[in-house]
């Protein structure tokens, strides 16, 4: 089939045909198991039905040994939630009996895991289907698929289908678990395989994963976002929340711990909102942090936070400390309470200073960081300036910070905007130097002082230093022997940069205070 005859045959699906009446030809395979539109439409206007559980998801016993001799790569953008999900597929491919290589010209499939978040991201995986667009013409028996984020989104697929012809399968992130499925499709028919649900409301455990190390491990314990922040595309891409069972959820904690994890993440859009979806229980992150610190496992984390949902009973848990580190990432987005409401996150500068409050007073020793949008639609001098006033008064050792980005659909996107991009551009700049210099005085403390790291592995830059996160995500540069590598040491602090420590290991022996 040419391209004019697929998108005359998607049309015909789109308007509900599945026979093309002028050739008589049968279009209803792509309408009932190949060409399912994304719809944006679709996913604002999803209900309350009820969450299902799968928990009996096997690989399909037809499609084992589909991957033999066939080697897969997948190139991951945006979130962890992404490289979590990246790691779900490599365990499928694995499952179907293909190796993972570390180089597109030798892969059999190429995946490109996308990020909608930002209009760069999503040029970045244009670019990328350009590069590959030479590798097909050489080697015409790859095959190229693009999921995540942005498969989620109607116009991405539309500009797929009509331009990058190179890409052999589209699929959401509703879809990862029919990957067997999707690339069986994708060899059987030679033409583009798109499946991308809009409708969700699914969780399903057992899926089989890879993790990319053997230290740190992220769990998901939930799955999309109900806040709609109005400049937010994940709510759409990622679909409604749906939180994951706590059996499950510990249960997969504890393995880890047993084969000698060092740190969990764990993982949703809006970990706040845990267990806000259960009809049959009221049970929150707070429970669920409650039941975790009692593993036996040295580190666990969690993100990301929206501040309208961390309640009391949460500060009360992560007070307990243990192996619930002290690190805080509460996006604010803005210091500007009228901007804040125009975003709809649903709080103010003022409470969410209260909720800091709160949390330093439960806390002590707890560092803050967090994620700040520039430049919204219609952003003033002094709301920006509130914004700078905000990240000094909460004191925050660092950030994410970003010039807002339009994205389609979001009601943002509709918004007359008076900022031009010079001024936005200024902004950053400006809030950069400010999150540098408090990241540097944040650092300086720790000058002299005796750290504990978790030893992730050599250094980058030099095979011969190793490096590793302290409880707080400081980096730490220091000299020792590779049998620390995957363990907790401490390191005294020698010398502290803007964004990294330097240091030497101290002693197993030695008494010293750990920081
Ligand atoms: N433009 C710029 N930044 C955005 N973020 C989310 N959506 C946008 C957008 N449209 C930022 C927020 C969020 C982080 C993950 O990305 O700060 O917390
Ligand atoms: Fe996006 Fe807001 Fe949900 Fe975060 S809480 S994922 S910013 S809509």
């Amino acid at each position: 089939m040419n391209e004019k005859q697929r998108l005359e045959s998607q049309q015909a699906v789109q308007e509900g045909n599945s026979s093309d009446k002028k050739s008589g030809k049968d279009y209803s395979k792509y309408f009932e198991s190949v060409y399912t539109p994304p719809s944006l439409k679709d996913a604002k206007k999803r209900g309350k039905e009820e969450v299902k559980y799968h928990k009996d998801f096997s690989l399909p016993e037809e499609f084992k040994g589909m991957g033999q001799g066939r080697k897969f790569y997948i190139r991951t953008y945006g979130c962890q939630m992404n490289e979590h999900d990246t790691e779900v597929m490599a365990g499928i491919f694995m499952g179907l009996g293909y190796e993972p290589t570390d180089s597109v010209d030798d892969a059999n499939v190429i995946l490109l895991n996308t990020c909608a978040i930002r209009e760069n991201a999503e040029n970045k995986v244009f670019g990328e289907l350009g590069h590959l667009k030479h590798l097909k013409q050489q080697n015409p028996d790859v095959l190229i698929g693009v999921c995540g984020c942005m498969s989620q989104e109607e116009s991405v697929v539309n500009k797929i289908l009509k331009t990058y012809h190179q890409v052999d399968m589209i699929f959401g992130t509703h879809n990862i678990h029919r990957l067997p499925n999707i690339l069986h499709e994708a060899y059987m028919s030679k033409e583009m395989v798109v499946e991308v649900w809009s409708k969700e409301g699914d969780v399903i455990e057992n899926l089989p994963k890879i993790r990319r190390g053997n230290i740190k491990a992220w769990v998901n314990i939930m799955y999309g976002c109900d806040k709609f922040c109005t400049y937010c595309i994940v709510p759409f891409t990622r679909g409604k929340e749906r939180s994951r069972r706590p059996d499950d959820i510990i249960q997969e904690v504890r393995q880890l711990a047993a084969q000698g994890y060092q740190e969990i993440t764990l993982l949703g859009q809006n970990v706040n909102a845990y267990g806000k979806d259960f009809e049959d229980m009221k049970y929150g992150l707070g429970d669920l942090m409650d039941e975790i610190r009692k593993i036996d496992i040295p580190r666990i984390r969690f993100t990301t936070s929206h501040p309208r949902d961390f309640d009391d009973h949460l500060i009360e848990v992560l007070a307990k400390g243990g192996n619930l580190v002290e690190h805080i990432h509460l996006p604010v987005q803005s210091g500007s309470s009228e901007v804040l409401k125009i975003m709809a996150r649903k709080y103010t500068r003022e409470q969410y200073l209260e909720l800091v409050r709160k949390i330093k007073a439960a806390i002590p020793n707890a560092s803050f960081t967090t994620d700040i949008i520039v430049g919204y639609p219609n952003e003033t001098d002094e709301q920006f300036e509130e914004t700078l006033s905000l990240y000094r008064e909460v004191g925050y050792e660092s950030a994410y910070t970003f010039i807002y980005s339009p994205r389609e659909g979001t009601p943002a996107a509709k918004m007359q905007d008076n900022v031009p991009m010079e001024v936005k551009k200024e902004r950053l700049q400006r809030l950069n130097a400010l999150v540098n210099e408090l990241s540097a005085e944040a650092m300086k403390k720790y000058q002299g002082e005796v750290v504990e790291v978790l030893v992730e592995g050599e250094s980058k830059n030099n095979p011969d230093v190793l490096a590793g996160y302290t409880r707080k995500s400081k980096l730490v540069n220091f000299v020792g022997p590779k049998t620390a590598i995957g363990k907790l040491v401490k390191v005294r602090i020698t010398e502290a940069k803007t964004w990294s420590l330097n240091g030497e290991m101290v002693e197993e022996t030695q008494a010293v205070e750990v920081k």
